[in-house]
C-alpha cells in the first residue's frame, strides 16, 4: 500500500486473482475496515497500513489514542500491527496541544521503507539456502501482497529466480480463505515462476515422495522461545517436513518477533467467521465473482485462522540480518547484537 494525497491507497486483495483494483482509505475507520475485512492482509503489510492509519488520524483530527486502540483491535495474532503502531506513536511528540503530523507521517514512511528493505534482505539471505532448481513448498501468501514489495517466504524465491536458479514452487492452497490459490499463485504467474497448486493435505505426500527440497513460510508472531504462529496449516507442513527430513524455514522480518510473549501457548489465535468455512467464492463462467455454500445449513464451524509451530520443528528463521537458529538464546542474541548476524 502507499500514502497518496493525504490518504492510504491499497490493493483490494479480496478480489485477486480475478480483478486488480485499488481503493483508498481516508479515515481511521476505513483503514480498520480494510484490515478486518481482509482487503489488506499479511503481517508486515497490516503493520504498515496501521502506521499510515495513525498518520491519517493527524489529518482528520481524530484522537491518536482512540485511533491506536481501534487499529490495534483489528486483528489479534500478527504482532507487526502493534510494532507499526508503536513505532509511529513514539515518533510524534505533541506540538502545543496537537500531535506533530509531519513527524508521524515521516515515521510511518520510514517503517514502510524499512519493511521493504527487510523483505529484500530476507531474499538475499534466503536465496543462499536454495540450489539450482530447488522445489520449495510454501503456505498461505507471504509475498508481495503480505509484505511490502518482495514478500518474506517468496523473497528468496524471487531473488533466486533473478539469479538464474530456476526455482519451482508448490503452492499450498490454504483453506479456508485460499490465500495460496488466489494470491500466491497469482504472484507466481506474474513473476513467471514454475509452480503447481496443491491441496493443503497433499504437502505430506509430496514430501514423502521426495518432491519437496525445502519448506519456507512466513509468520505472524514469533515468541521468545521461537514458537511461531502462522496461517492455519503451517504446523502440519512442519510436522511432515520433520518426519521426512526436509528443512523447514520461517522467512520473517525482525518486526514479527515478540520477545514479550514467552512461548506459543501465549500467542492469541484469531478465530474467524464461520462463513469463511461454509462458503467458497470464485469466478462464474459469466465472469462474476460469486460465493456458494458447501456445508449443510445446520453444521457448526470452528475456524482458527492461525496455528503454532513449535520451535523444535523449525530449522531456522530467515531474517534481514541473516539466518537465525530457532532457539531462545539465538533470538535473544539477535535483539542484543543484530549486527553480528
Ligand atoms: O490471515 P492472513 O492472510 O493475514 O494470514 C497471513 C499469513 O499467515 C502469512 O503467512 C503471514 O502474515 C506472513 S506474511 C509475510
Amino acid at each position: 500500500m502507499w500514502w497518496e494525497g493525504g490518504a492510504v491507497g491499497y490493493i483490494d486483495q479480496r478480489l485477486l486473482p480475478h480483478r486488480f483494483e485499488s481503493a483508498t482509505a481516508s479515515t481511521v475507520t476505513q483503514v480498520a475496515e480494510a484490515i478486518t475485512g481482509m482487503a489488506v492482509r499479511g503481517a508486515p503489510t497490516i503493520g504498515v497500513m496501521a502506521a499510515y492509519g495513525i498518520a491519517l488520524a493527524t489529518t482528520t483530527g481524530e484522537s491518536l489514542s482512540d485511533a491506536y486502540d481501534t487499529l490495534l483491535s483489528t486483528r489479534p495474532t500478527a504482532v507487526n500491527l502493534k510494532v507499526g503502531l508503536d513505532t509511529v506513536m513514539a515518533a510524534g511528540p505533541d506540538v502545543g496541544d496537537k500531535p506533530d503530523a509531519a513527524a508521524i507521517l515521516g515515521a510511518a514512511r520510514m517503517h514502510d521503507n524499512s519493511e521493504v528493505t527487510a523483505a529484500r534482505d530476507i531474499g538475499r539471505h534466503g536465496a543462499k539456502l536454495l540450489a539450482h532448481g530447488s522445489r520449495v513448498l510454501t503456505h498461505c501468501n507471504a509475498g508481495w501482497m503480505a509484505a511490502q514489495d518482495w514478500g518474506t517466504a517468496t523473497s528468496p524465491i524471487y531473488t533466486g529466480a533473478r539469479e538464474g536458479m530456476n526455482p519451482f514452487v508448490w503452492v499450498s492452497e490454504t483453506r479456508p480463505r485460499l490465500q495460496g490459490a488466489r494470491i500466491t499463485a497469482w504472484e507466481m504467474v506474474n513473476e513467471g515462476i514454475d509452480h503447481r497448486l496443491i491441496a493443503d493435505s497433499a504437502g505430506a505426500q509430496l514430501m514423502r515422495q521426495r518432491k519437496v527440497d525445502i519448506v519456507i513460510t512466513g509468520a505472524d508472531r514469533i515468541a521468545a522461545n521461537g514458537d511461531t504462529a502462522n496461517k492455519i496449516g503451517t504446523y502440519s507442513h512442519a510436522l511432515a517436513a520433520r518426519a521426512n527430513g526436509i528443512p523447514f524455514y520461517i522467512a520473517t522480518p525482525l518486526t514479527t518477533f515478540d520477545t514479550d510473549t514467552p512461548d506459543g501457548e501465549s500467542i492469541p489465535i484469531e478465530e474467524r467467521d464461520e462463513d469463511e468455512m461454509v462458503f467458497v467464492e470464485g469466478l462464474t463462467d459469466t465472469g462474476e465473482i460469486q460465493r456458494v455454500r458447501v456445508a449443510p445449513l445446520e453444521t457448526k464451524v470452528v475456524n482458527p485462522a492461525f496455528d503454532v509451530t513449535p520451535a523444535t520443528l523449525i530449522t531456522g528463521f530467515i531474517t534481514e540480518v541473516g539466518v537465525i537458529p530457532a532457539t531462545p538464546d539465538a533470538i535473544a542474541d539477535v535483539f542484543r547484537h543484530p549486527i553480528r548476524w
